[in-house]
């Protein structure tokens, strides 16, 4: 079963990805690909240096074909160029960011409705066969594009894409409306796990139980690849180890609050995250304090 960390806009540099044991998948946080191909300092933030048994994914946002073909080709130059920061997996696009910024753009969430331009976007970025790629999306924009189904038509387009790099879509089960503390609701699960596509599910998962508590009761889960965690990684790093143990069968040893803070110093040595993120670790983990 796969394990991600999810995507953290400032927190999941490398230290942080490296810190969370027992991770299959990682993502950085949420880049602007105009900024990416414009910007040589956007590049900084990429910082895919090798993490043994993980595999590690840029998230991007964008609804421009064009920039997903600039982006591909500098990728590809700044990923050569830089031979220590190259073990880039995978880019996955983001449908599931709620700020206001990205919505005016037509980005995250704003594409979930629009089925052909996300198949566009994803195929576009199919036109290299080194990454892997993938999309995250919510149940849709607000209530009222939960209850028109646009999740499922987008589902149904996907379906379509035949590339065997095009490898998941990790689902965020909130509307882009719903505040971070309303209850998750698995409800669509069965539905959405009948469409071929691998999903990985994310939303209010802490450990193994409440995956355990949200899966148990369906009877088809060959489409269902992994689970994803976000905030309980930020209270624990070790929160993947138990899953770990249970669902692949791989035991990994328990830290203390205070191993993790000088793993995390020791990691931050080796690469360094831009302070901004150390504010946000500061101001989210307790561990670190
Ligand atoms: C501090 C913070 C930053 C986040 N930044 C991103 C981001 O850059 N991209 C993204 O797709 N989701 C982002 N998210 C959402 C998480 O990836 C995840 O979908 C959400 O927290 C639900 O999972 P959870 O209940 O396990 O926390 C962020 C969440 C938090 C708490």
């Amino acid at each position: 079963m796969e394990l991600h960390l999810a995507s953290m806009e400032n927190v999941t540099c490398w230290a942080f990805r490296k810190l969370c044991h027992g991770v299959t998948d990682s993502y950085t946080g949420m880049l602007s690909m105009n900024y990416l191909i414009r910007r040589s300092k956007a590049w900084k933030e990429v910082d895919t240096f090798p993490i043994p048994n993980q595999r590690q994914w840029i998230q991007v946002a964008t609804s421009k074909e064009k920039e997903c073909s600039e982006f591909i080709a500098r990728l590809q130059r700044e990923l050569k160029e830089d031979s220590a920061n190259n073990s880039l997996y995978g880019i996955q696009l983001n449908a599931s960011c709620p700020s206001p910024n990205i919505v005016r753009l037509g980005q995250g969430p704003a594409l979930i409705k629009r089925c052909a331009k996300v198949s566009s976007l994803i195929k576009e970025l199919l036109k290299q066969d080194k990454y892997k790629v993938s999309l995250k999306v919510r149940l849709g924009m607000n209530a009222e594009e939960v209850k028109q189904r646009k999740l499922f038509a987008l589902l149904e387009e996907l379906e379509k894409i035949s590339d065997s790099n095009f490898t998941n879509v990790a689902v965020h089960f909130k509307h882009a409306r719903e505040q971070s503390f309303t209850p998750y609701n698995y409800d669509l699960l069965k539905e959405i796990l009948s469409f071929k596509i691998p999903i990985v599910i994310n939303g209010g998962i802490k450990n193994y139980k409440d995956f355990n508590n949200i899966t148990k009761s369906l009877t088809n889960k060959k489409n269902l690849v992994g689970f994803m965690i976000g905030r309980e990684a930020l209270k624990n790093p070790d929160c993947f180890i138990e899953p770990n143990k249970i669902l692949n069968n791989h035991s990994l040893p328990f830290r203390s609050q205070a191993q993790i803070k000088l793993e995390f110093l020791s990691l931050c040595k080796e690469h360094e995250p831009k302070s901004i993120y150390l504010d946000k670790i500061k101001e989210y983990c307790p561990w670190y304090n």
